[in-house]
C-alpha cells in the first residue's frame, strides 16, 4: 500500500477513547484522521488531545470524507449493523466492536454485505484472541499438550460499579449475555473448534434488583452442549468486590490449561496485618490493554498486507446466535437448541 491507512473512528465513549489513543499514537502504518460522536465534549477531546480536525456528529457525513480508507466502529452495540453496512457500501475497510449485531438477522445482513464487498477487510473485535496468554494457550492446544479439549469454563466478572446508566444501557447492548459473555462464547468456539448445539442459561438480579426491571441480570451461569459432544460452562458477574476477574480453563484428555486465574495487577505481594495478598486489575481495559493494541495493529496489518483478519463475520454471527439463545433460555427457563 505504501502509505498510512487513514481511519475514521465512530464512538468515543468508555472504550472508544482507548481505541482512538491506540490508533492515533501506538499503531504502526495508521493515521487517525476523523472522529464521530453524538457527544460534543468527546469531539472536543479528539480535537484537543489527539489533534483531529475532521470531526462529525453525523456518521453519514464522516463516511463522505474521501480521505478515509477504513472505519473503526466503537459506538453503541445497537448501531453496529447499520454502521458496518454503510461503511462497506462506501468501499471502506471496517473494524467493529462486539457484538457484531444484537440479533441474528442483523448479523446475516452484515455477512451478506461482507460477501458483496470482498475487497474490504472486515474484523470483529473479539479482543481476547489477541491477549498473549490466550494466544499461547491456543498454541498449546494445537500442539496437543492437553490432548483433545472437551470442556471450557470461562467467566467475565466486572467490579461492582453500579450506576443507573448500566440499566439504561441494557436495551442497546443486547443484555448481559450478548454484552459480556460473548467473549467467553467466542473463546469456547475457538478452543473447542466446535459449534454450539444447545444452551441452558439461568441467573438473577441478586445485588441490584434494577436489572430485573429490564429483564436482565447481574449474575448468570450457562451450560453449553456442542455438536461434536464437547461442553462449556460460562458465567458472568457485574458485582465483584475485588476488581475485574476474567479467567478461562480448558480441560483436555491429557491436561488442563488455566488462563488468568489470579487476576493480579502485577507480581507484587503485600504481606501485612491482613495476611498475604496481591492487588487486582480494576477493569477490562487494564486486563486487556496489550490485546487491544495488538488488535488495532493486526487490523491495520491486514489492510497493508492484504491479509484476511483472523476473526470473520461468520465468527460474529455464531457468537451472537449463541448469546441470543442464552438470552432466550434465561427468559423462558428452557433449553434452547440452535
Ligand atoms: P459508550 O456508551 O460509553 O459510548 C458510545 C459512543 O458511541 C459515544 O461516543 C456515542 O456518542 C457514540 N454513538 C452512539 N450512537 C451513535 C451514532 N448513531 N452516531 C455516532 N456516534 C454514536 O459505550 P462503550 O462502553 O464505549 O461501548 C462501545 C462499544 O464497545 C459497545 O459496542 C460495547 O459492546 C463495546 N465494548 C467492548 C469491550 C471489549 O471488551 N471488547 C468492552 C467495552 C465495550
Amino acid at each position: 500500500m505504501g502509505k498510512r491507512v487513514k481511519i475514521g473512528i465512530v464512538g468515543l465513549g468508555r472504550l472508544g477513547k482507548h481505541h482512538a489513543e491506540n490508533l492515533a499514537w501506538h499503531t504502526k502504518d495508521a493515521a487517525l484522521v476523523a472522529a464521530c460522536s453524538l457527544v460534543q465534549e468527546e469531539l472536543d477531546w479528539a480535537h484537543d488531545i489527539l489533534g483531529i480536525n475532521a470531526l462529525y456528529q453525523s456518521y453519514e457525513e464522516m463516511l463522505d470524507n474521501e480521505k478515509l480508507d477504513a472505519v473503526w466502529i466503537a459506538s453503541s452495540s445497537a448501531q453496529h449493523q447499520k454502521q458496518i453496512v454503510q461503511a462497506l457500501d462506501h468501499g471502506l475497510h471496517v473494524f467493529s466492536e462486539k457484538p457484531m449485531g444484537v440479533n441474528v438477522a442483523e448479523c446475516k445482513i452484515i455477512e451478506r454485505a461482507t460477501q458483496l464487498h470482498p475487497e474490504s477487510k472486515f474484523m470483529i473485535g473479539f479482543v481476547r484472541r489477541f491477549d498473549p496468554s490466550y494466544v499461547y494457550a491456543k498454541e498449546l492446544v494445537e500442539r496437543g499438550v492437553i490432548g483433545t479439549p472437551f470442556l471450557v469454563r470461562s467467566q467475565t466478572v466486572d467490579m461492582d460499579t453500579y450506576a443507573a446508566f448500566q440499566v439504561k444501557f441494557v436495551p442497546s447492548s443486547g443484555g448481559i449475555f450478548l454484552d459480556m459473555n460473548i467473549h467467553d462464547i467466542d473463546l469456547a468456539r475457538w478452543y473447542l473448534e466446535d459449534e454450539v448445539a444447545s444452551v441452558y442459561a439461568i441467573g438473577g438480579s441478586y445485588v441490584h434488583p434494577e436489572f430485573e426491571t429490564v429483564n436482565d441480570a447481574d449474575n448468570t451461569a450457562a451450560l453449553l452442549k456442542f455438536k461434536k459432544g464437547s461442553m462449556a460452562i460460562l458465567s458472568v458477574s457485574r458485582t465483584a468486590f475485588h476488581g475485574h476477574d476474567t479467567h478461562t480453563e480448558i480441560t483436555g484428555s491429557k491436561g488442563i490449561l488455566k488462563i488468568g486465574h489470579t487476576p493480579s495487577k502485577n507480581r507484587v505481594e503485600i504481606l501485612d496485618v491482613d495476611g498475604v495478598r496481591t492487588e487486582c486489575v480494576k477493569d477490562f481495559y487494564e486486563r486487556f490493554s496489550e490485546a487491544f493494541l495488538a488488535e488495532a495493529q493486526d487490523f491495520v496489518d491486514c489492510i497493508v498486507s492484504n491479509k484476511q483478519p483472523r476473526m470473520t463475520a461468520q465468527d460474529g454471527t455464531k457468537a451472537t446466535e449463541v448469546g441470543f439463545a442464552m438470552t432466550q433460555s434465561f427468559g423462558s427457563g428452557t433449553i434452547i437448541s440452535l
